[in-house]
């Protein structure tokens, strides 16, 4: 079955146009459709991910996260939030921050609540959403976060989440957005390799692509890219 990323109907995965709602559905692959289940069974083992990938505080992409966030009031974002690990680091370090997570895999969040009781966060409001259709109100964020989850969909669901996050965006605002980049030294790659074995198929297709260029042909300006460990950090508006 194929849900409309719109109204979140199920209809037959033959069909093009949503029979509800009209919208254009997307050829989800496998992966997409069941991605909840997927992270819903890897939601116990997932922050293994900072432990192995981001260990060095200094090169962590974590850390360009929270640096390029104002120390002033601002709404925060967390699309795909996963278990919460940036919206908790932006928690403890920008005190004037009002953070929304949102994700779709209601064992993911579960894992981020009991982060959030064991570090005392209180600043993080959880909402159980599809980051194409999030249901919240226009213009409403200054910062928006799309952090390791782009080079896991199709290049149609990616132009969905940037639309939706463009929508959300508040006048000045900025996306942030963390994606996996191949390091350049050997050893590195070689603990990359874990990560291109358990990605799906299109992951070394996305490896590949010109973010910039595909960013910039959604209609953003790109106003920084950082190199981090085994990642890159794009902001943009
Ligand atoms: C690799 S995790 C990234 C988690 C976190 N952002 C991080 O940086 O560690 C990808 C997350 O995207 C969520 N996700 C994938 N597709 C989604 C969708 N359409 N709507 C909401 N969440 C989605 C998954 O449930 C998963 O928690």
């Amino acid at each position: 079955m194929k849900k409309c990323p719109r109204c979140l109907k199920y209809d037959s995965d033959n069909i093009r146009f949503c029979r509800h709602c009209n919208t254009e559905l997307f050829f989800l692959n496998r992966f997409e459709n069941s991605s909840s289940a997927v992270y819903n069974t890897l939601s116990t083992v997932y922050d293994l991910l900072d432990i192995i990938y981001f260990r060095r505080s200094e090169k962590s992409p974590r850390t360009a996260l929270v640096s390029a966030i104002t120390d002033a009031p601002v709404k925060v974002l967390d699309v795909c939030a996963g278990t919460c690990t940036n919206s908790i680091l932006i928690a403890q370090n920008k005190p004037n921050a009002k953070i929304t997570a949102l994700d779709k895999a209601e064992k993911m969040l579960k894992i981020a609540q009991k982060k959030f009781r064991k570090k005392g966060i209180q600043n993080i409001e959880i909402t159980v959403a599809d980051a194409c259709n999030s249901g919240l109100p226009d213009g409403t964020f200054d910062v928006i976060l799309l952090s390791l989850v782009l080079h896991e969909i199709s290049e149609d669901l990616q132009s969905a989440f940037l639309r939706e996050a463009k929508r959300l965006l508040a006048p000045n605002g900025e996306i942030i957005v963390i994606e996996w980049e191949r390091p350049a030294s050997f050893s590195e790659r070689l603990k990359f390799a874990l990560i291109e074995l358990i990605e799906p198929k299109i992951f070394k297709e996305f490896l590949k692509k010109d973010l910039r260029r595909f960013f910039e042909n959604a209609g953003f300006t790109v106003l920084d890219k950082q190199s981090c460990d085994y990642t890159v950090v794009f902001r943009m508006r």
